[in-house]
């Protein structure tokens, strides 16, 4: 698409070219780049060369495909959507039947293109539960997979497994990485992910022609680097020992902490507390409910809504028990503990995460 014929696009939508160029700003930020990538992220969009998509769903709930029709303007649809041609969705697609399979087949015979995947995979029984068209979706996938230049695994269903791999996992369910090994994988997970991720994701790829720097887990550095514990707006009441004990209680109302009720941000990281949600409205944290880790491996496991089973979920042994009651915990010596908290799991960094997919209990 040309500079000229993508401004007429967004024009149509009511974008301005400098709504354009500011997007291509916060892509930059939303990246850790300088802002003077703002320039070269905006020739990128502008090439003539559109990108095709595949866009995979298995088992999921389509939560992700509707957190990515739901983007901020500048949208994803009015977007990136106008640098990449999104040749099969069965979600969104206006084609459906042989007609969706055709298109889905001329798309893997020219080869090049980005495979989105959305849903864990079921390899129990031979992959009998869970079929499009008579054929399992390990079989969808790998076909899939063999000709894309990379895949992209949205939500944890698709990166880890998700609530589908939760106990006692009845259909084997597992992430594309644990099928897919011979081409690059980039995870963006979260229940649902979150759109500016991938939004992201496209642009860096689109404009370096590389996958984003990733962890161990293959998620994305720009989104996954840093903790949430670590950025959130209610740490100073962590450090001061204020803690919420009840739901509705003053604590509560004051905005303190919730690590006491169950909240996962220190074992979780993910850039909800910058880059938030709806619009950058708010995210779990902000709107008083405790992270409940959805960007991590077996993240259902830990108990999500549950408190009680927060240390089942491998907490550091020196942080303050749920029982506790916040009074007992000076500011000075909270202050002491999550800086040794802080330093145990930050030292262990990306490797935390990974054990926490097998919780010690
Ligand atoms: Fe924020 Fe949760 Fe950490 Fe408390 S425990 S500071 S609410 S991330
Ligand atoms: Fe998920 Fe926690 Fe962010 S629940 S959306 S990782 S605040």
């Amino acid at each position: 698409m040309s500079s000229s014929s993508l401004e007429q696009s967004l024009r149509q939508r009511g974008i301005s070219r400098r709504e354009f160029l500011k997007f291509c700003t916060v892509m930059a930020g939303t990246l850790a780049l300088e802002s003077t990538f703002g320039s070269r992220i905006a020739r990128a969009l502008e090439a003539p060369k559109r990108t095709p998509v595949i866009w995979l769903e298995f088992q999921d709930c389509a939560g992700c495909t509707e957190s990515f029709l739901r983007a901020s303007r500048p949208t994803v649809a009015e977007v990136v959507l106008d640098v990449l041609s999104v040749d099969y969705h069965e979600t969104i697609m206006a084609a459906s039947g042989h007609l969706a399979e055709e298109a889905k087949a001329a798309t893997i015979a020219a080869g090049g293109y980005l495979l989105v995947v959305e849903g864990s995979i079921p390899v129990a029984e031979d992959g009998i539960y869970c079929t499009i068209g008579g054929r399992t979706a390990v079989d969808i996938l790998k076909e899939a997979a063999a000709g894309a230049i990379a895949v992209v695994a949205v939500g944890n269903c698709a990166a880890f497994g998700g609530l589908p791999k939760a106990a006692p996992n009845p259909t084997d369910a597992v992430g594309v990485m644990d099928l897919v090994t011979d081409k690059p994988v980039l995870n963006l997970p979260g229940c649902p992910l979150n759109v500016v991720n991938l939004t992201a994701t496209v642009v860096h790829f689109l404009t370096f022609e590389a996958l984003p720097e990733m962890d161990d887990l293959h998620r994305p550095l720009f989104a996954h680097g840093a903790r949430i514990h670590d950025n959130c707006e209610r740490r100073g009441h962590f450090d001061a020992g204020e803690f919420v004990q009840a739901w509705g209680d003053e604590g509560h109302r004051k905005g303190w902490c919730l690590y006491q009720m169950g909240c996962k941000g220190p074992m979780t990281y993910h850039n909800c507390p910058s880059v938030r949600w709806n619009e950058g409205t708010s995210w779990p944290v902000g709107s008083g409910h405790g992270c409940i880790g959805c960007s991590e491996p077996d993240f259902w496991e830990w108990g999500a809504y549950n408190q009680a089973e927060i240390f089942d979920a491998a907490p550091p042994a020196n942080y303050p028990p749920v029982e506790q009651p916040a009074q007992t915990i000076s500011p000075a010596s909270a202050a002491a503990i999550a800086g040794a908290a802080g330093v145990a799991i930050g030292a262990a960094g990306v490797a935390t995460a990974k054990q926490l997919s097998k919780p010690e209990k």
